[in-house]
Formats: C-alpha cells, sequence, structure tokens
C-alpha cells in the first residue's frame, strides 16, 4: 500500500483504499458470474469505513443494489447513488415512518407480518402496489417471516395485496464454516419457502455464503465484509485484498531496566532492560483494550520484526517494547502499524477475542482517516 503524504496527524490515522474495495467487488462479481448479481451492504457507515466515500466507489465498480439496516443510513445513502440504484433497509419500515421509504426510494425488507402490515397500508393509502424484498426465517432464527406466516400468506388469496415482491431473501448463520450442516439445512430450509411465495429474485448469501457454492448465491448475493478485506473463507487463505491500514505515531520512547511495571494496574514487569516507545492511539480510539499484551506493532521498514504491545492499553496511548528494533532510533513522530500487511485485521481480531467486523466498526472517528486511491482496480 504506498503511503499517502504526510498531512500533519497526530494520533493514529486509518488508511482506506478505495481502489481495495473496488477490486473486491469486481473480484466477487467476477467468481459469482453473470447469472447473478453483487449488491452489497454498507451498513453502519460502510462497516465503520466510511459510506460517503465508499458508496460511490462501489457504485462506479458496477453495484446497483445496496444494503443498509435503518432508513437513516438509507436517507444518507440515497443522494451519494442517484436513483438508478436500489437501495434495501434491512430492518424494514418501523411504525410510523414508512413515508421516507417513497421520499428517499427506499426498498424494505418485510421481515414480519407487522412490518407487513405497515406496507400495506402505505400502499392502501397510496393506491398502488408497493416493492418490497420479503425476508425468510430459513433457521437463524432472526429477522424474516416464520414457516408458519409463509403458510399462512401462501393459504390466504390476499395475503399479500398491496406488496409488490421484488426480492425473496434469508440469510445464512454459519457460512463461515463451510461444513457445517446448518447451511444445507437453511438452503433446503429456503427453496422451500421460497416456492410457496409469489416468484421473485431470490438472495441467501453474504460473503462467505458466496464461497459456499453456486446453490447458494441464487439471483443476488449480499457482500459486506469481504468487499473491506475480511476473510471470507476462515481457515483458508484470505482471497480477498486487504482495504485498511491503522497507523499510530510515536509520542515518546523511553529505556527502562528490568523489573519495571508498564502501564495501569502495573500489569506488566519488563524482564530484560528495555526500549518502549509510547504511541499515540487507545481504546478511546475505538482500538481494542483486549489487545494489551497481545497485539503487536510492526515498523513498516522491519516489516520483519512483530513488536509486542505490553501493559494495559490507555484511553490514548499503548506501550510498545522495541527493545528488538537493536537501537535503531525511533524518533517521535515516527509511524508504526497496528494493522498493516503484517498484523491483519481477521489476525488482529482473533488477538482482541473478536471478529473482523466488530474491530472495523469500532474504529471510532477519531483517527485522522485518509481515503485514497494507490492502484487503479
Ligand atoms: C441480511 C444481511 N445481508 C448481508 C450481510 C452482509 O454480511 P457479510 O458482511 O458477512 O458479507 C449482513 C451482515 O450482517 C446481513 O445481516
Amino acid at each position: 500500500m504506498t503511503q499517502p503524504p504526510d498531512d500533519g496527524w497526530e494520533g493514529g490515522r486509518l488508511l482506506i483504499d478505495l481502489s481495495a474495495i473496488a477490486a473486491n467487488y469486481t473480484q466477487l462479481q467476477t467468481f459469482v458470474g453473470p447469472a447473478t448479481e453483487t449488491g452489497t451492504a454498507v451498513k453502519a457507515n460502510a462497516y465503520g469505513l466510511g459510506l460517503a466515500e465508499i458508496a460511490p466507489v462501489l457504485r462506479d465498480a458496477g453495484c446497483r443494489t445496496f444494503f443498509v439496516a435503518h432508513v437513516a443510513e438509507g436517507v444518507a445513502l440515497r443522494p451519494l447513488l442517484g436513483n438508478d440504484c436500489r437501495i434495501f433497509v434491512l430492518h424494514g419500515p418501523p411504525p410510523e415512518t414508512s413515508a421516507a421509504f417513497l421520499t428517499y426510494n427506499l426498498l424494505p425488507v418485510l421481515n414480519s407480518l407487522p412490518q407487513l402490515h405497515e406496507w400495506q397500508r402505505l400502499a392502501h393509502q397510496h393506491g398502488r402496489p408497493l416493492p418490497a424484498a420479503l425476508q425468510v426465517d430459513s433457521g437463524m432464527s432472526r429477522f424474516g417471516l416464520s414457516e408458519s406466516d409463509v403458510l399462512a400468506l401462501a393459504n390466504q388469496t390476499n395475503g399479500l395485496q398491496g406488496i409488490e415482491p421484488v426480492l425473496v431473501m434469508s440469510h445464512l448463520a454459519c457460512s463461515d464454516t463451510s461444513d457445517h450442516p446448518q447451511n444445507r439445512t437453511q438452503l433446503d430450509n429456503f427453496l422451500r419457502l421460497r416456492a410457496l411465495l409469489p416468484s421473485a429474485p431470490a438472495s441467501l448469501s453474504a460473503s462467505s455464503g458466496i464461497f459456499l457454492g453456486p446453490e447458494w448465491r441464487f439471483d443476488l448475493v449480499r457482500p459486506g465484509a469481504a468487499l473491506y478485506g475480511i476473510n471470507p473463507t476462515p481457515g483458508q487463505p484470505n482471497p480477498m485484498r486487504s482495504t485498511i491500514r491503522l497507523q499510530a505515531r510515536v509520542i515518546q520512547t523511553r529505556h527502562v531496566p528490568a523489573g519495571a511495571s508498564v502501564g495501569y494496574g502495573a500489569t506488566f514487569t519488563t524482564k530484560r532492560s528495555t526500549d518502549i516507545a509510547l504511541l499515540g492511539i487507545g481504546y478511546g480510539d475505538g482500538f481494542p483494550r483486549r489487545l494489551g499484551q497481545r497485539g503487536f506493532a510492526v515498523l513498516p521498514d522491519r516489516p520483519d520484526i512483530k513488536l509486542p504491545i505490553i501493559g494495559r492499553i490507555s484511553m490514548d496511548s499503548l506501550a510498545v517494547d522495541i527493545t528488538d528494533l537493536a537501537g535503531q532510533p525511533i524518533a517521535p513522530g515516527v509511524a508504526f502499524d497496528l494493522i498493516g500487511p503484517h498484523n491483519p485485521l481477521d489476525e488482529t481480531a482473533f488477538l482482541a477475542d473478536t471478529i473482523g467486523y466488530e474491530l472495523l466498526t469500532d474504529l471510532g472517528s477519531r483517527y485522522h482517516r485518509i481515503h485514497h486511491s494507490p492502484r487503479k482496480g
């Protein structure tokens, strides 16, 4: 990843490679082939990385169908895309706010009978059928019409009156474990429930589901994580490009003897004469406190050495043992990678007892954020 120019950042900076995100989109679309459309999940501010910058890039890469969780996210997204893209709101129409769907041309995902009735009420009010996605619960017990809901609708003549189904969808619970039996069970349930509903394009898979095989892909896939560089095939090499690099600058360095305690709670004591670099990011930036004594920093021009984070992580800083740099002078202002090519997102998340999704969406707004496109992709 090329380094953008230094622009006066202080504590931490988050480099977001837009061309890598575009390349990941193109890679997924090529992988699923022309019979399947690749939509994208851009909820939670595009997984914390910046909806305003990322949505237009995905659109330019060819994406025409976007998924957000909340109506407000859809409202923010619409002006970024223009009117020829579809925006589905995964949480569906909340009571009393359905009007925003029409104003901003948003499509609800109808997850329950009350949501379905809300949409029918709006259609009745406007005197025309209104488009929507129907979600069925194929076995995750999260959002979606239950089997008995679907059967009840199928047995009523006017059960879906006022609704123009443009998508029938469901969501997989275990797709990141490719041999999990639930993947097949959910596929079978989805096929059965879908057959009871009016014919419409179907969507079952997000990032990992895409890699389960063609049967799981249907007409539309909805990746989020893979676009942003999270490995959709855990346990196997990551087929996606990494998209972020998190760096922190040295505030000060110090030399301490063996036996010195480091950080809050005196939970770490040096075992040797130690050079320490204090970096200017901490949990107040969304960097997991859990990485105290677990995570690593890497000096970009010494990628061969993983430098351990020592002691507890503070709100605004953390300490790194840089003794293994063997006296290489480290001046205030020098930048270390906390997530980068040699301490990648998924690995760092694992060390923090979490998943790449949580680590990404937790990265707060305090970082100096740079969206850049070093490669055309
Ligand atoms: C319904 C739905 N579709 C798609 C996605 C995108 O999933 P992923 O980030 O695993 O690709 C999510 C994410 O949670 C989701 O809830």
